[in-house]
């Protein structure tokens, strides 16, 4: 069965839909599309339906990644789903685990900047209200959280294999 990934952030078109699709194009440089699936929610219904924000999609073009994807909201179901579920900074991550009431799921859910090698920021700031530069900036930081993802996830399951 393939492993399970979840980009949360606040309103699902920024950040997160940014998330999934740079992973998606890590995880085909990889030739891994069959081993590992990623979606993205919000936790507010904001921008429900919403594609991603265009000053989003033209910082990700940049870097050669076209942004696909429609705003939904994150769902209880959705601890229950997904394998990782990964929150772009602390509020979403509190509001992820509000959702987990009996804290079952506590332990799928992870800030993605952990993740990252070459950056020492612990959240992937909130770009709506700032300038293009705050565009910029996340897809630095998703890129570099990402490419840490995968590497952690193909170490992680390779070593579950041999036991
Ligand atoms: P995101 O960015 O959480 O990265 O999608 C935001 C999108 C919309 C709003 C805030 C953040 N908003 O307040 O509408």
């Amino acid at each position: 069965m393939a492993y399970k990934l979840l980009f949360v952030c606040l309103g699902n078109i920024c950040r997160s839909p940014s998330a999934e699709n740079i992973m998606n194009h890590l995880i085909k440089e990889a030739g891994l599309e069959d081993k590992i699936i990623c979606d993205s929610a919000g936790t507010s219904s904001y921008h429900i339906g919403a594609p991603p924000d265009r000053r989003m999609s033209a910082a990700a073009a940049k870097r050669g990644i076209q942004l696909k994807g429609n705003a939904r909201k994150l769902q209880v179901s959705d601890l229950v789903n997904f394998d990782l579920i990964l929150a772009m900074d602390r509020e979403n991550y509190r509001d992820i685990l509000y959702l987990d009431r009996e804290g079952k799921y506590e332990d799928k859910v992870t800030l993605i900047c952990n993740f990252a090698n070459n950056h020492s920021e612990k959240e992937v700031p909130d770009p709506y209200y700032g300038g293009q530069e705050g565009f910029d900036k996340v897809i630095d930081l998703l890129l570099d959280s990402c490419e840490g993802l995968l590497e952690h996830i193909v170490t992680s399951e390779v070593d579950r294999a041999r036991q």
